[in-house]
């Protein structure tokens, strides 16, 4: 990211949730404040530049899948008696703002300056910060889960899903190693994607995003990541293109934009 800057990134996967609300049929994700949040934002057409109209359709579906897939395993954890929630890198993502239960809290972890431009966001847009949400700001690559704002914030003790959406890419090794670390020590479910190694298609897309200064760090083929998770105690419970998601769905896709993006649900118990 750029010094002082929020993630760039983290507005254009919000403006495509909201984008989605309105322009795919069958939409995979519904989100009541999708477009609130990004509502008055500068578009960020940067990283599209050069996209034929295909590849950023199953983009914005993927991405909108992806928050499907994590708050539908959220609302199974939550049924099964979870109460604690925490957003890693959470960026412009609503689901705090969207919790139905008034006894289940969230902790939203971002990097500080994504942080503050958020919490700013949510005051020009009018949405309200309900009791059941704190924040935590946290520089991945400074700091860890087990430190300051988050260690002061979080409940060791209880249940836990952690979300981790769009942000294990930008990290180095040690940074996704320690967050794996922290949460391997916890009753916990972990949903994150990750990318696996770039297939031509996906180069063009990670140089625009490096040239908007958050460059792709971190990528991962499904045995690397089950050795990874193993390794840290963490059973592996789902594993699954993006794509196959879609198709599950009801939006079915063979782009390669599909399979490149996976997503994980793993468990320390
Ligand atoms: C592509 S955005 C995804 C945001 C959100 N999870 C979503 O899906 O909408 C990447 C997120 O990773 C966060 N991030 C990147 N590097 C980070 C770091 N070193 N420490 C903390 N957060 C970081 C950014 O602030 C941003 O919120």
């Amino acid at each position: 990211m750029e010094v002082g800057q929020p993630s760039r990134t983290a507005l254009a996967v919000a403006r495509a949730r909201a984008q989605h609300q309105t322009l795919d049929d069958p939409r995979v994700f519904t989100d009541p404040i999708a477009t609130r949040i990004v509502a008055g934002t500068e578009p960020t057409g940067e990283f599209d530049r050069g996209v034929d109209a295909e590849a950023a359709r199953v983009r914005r579906l993927t991405i909108a899948a992806r928050s499907r897939f994590a708050d539908d395993r959220v609302a199974a954890a939550v049924a099964g008696g979870t109460r604690q929630v925490v957003v890693l890198g959470a960026g412009l993502d609503t689901a705090a703002y969207r919790n139905p239960h008034p006894d289940v809290r969230y902790v939203e972890v971002d990097h500080p300056d994504t942080q503050a431009w958020k919490r700013n966001r949510l005051r020009e847009a009018g949405i309200e910060v309900p009791p059941t949400l704190t924040f935590a700001p946290v520089d991945f690559e400074r700091a860890t889960l087990a430190d300051g704002p988050a260690a002061a914030v979080l409940d060791r003790a209880a249940d836990t899903v952690f979300v981790w959406l769009g942000v294990i890419v930008y990290l180095p090794r040690a940074a996704i190693d320690d967050t794996l670390g922290y949460i391997a020590g916890r009753k916990a479910d972990l949903v994150f994607d990750y990318p696996v190694p770039p297939s031509p298609e996906v180069c063009a897309r990670a140089e625009r995003v490096a040239a908007a200064g958050e460059p792709w760090l971190s990528y991962f083929t499904a045995d690397e990541m089950r050795t990874l998770l193993e390794g840290f105690g963490f059973t592996l419970l789902e594993d699954r293109p993006a794509g196959e998601l879609l198709g599950e769905y009801g939006a079915p896709t063979a782009h390669p934009i599909g399979s490149g993006i996976r997503l994980v649900h793993a468990a320390t118990r």
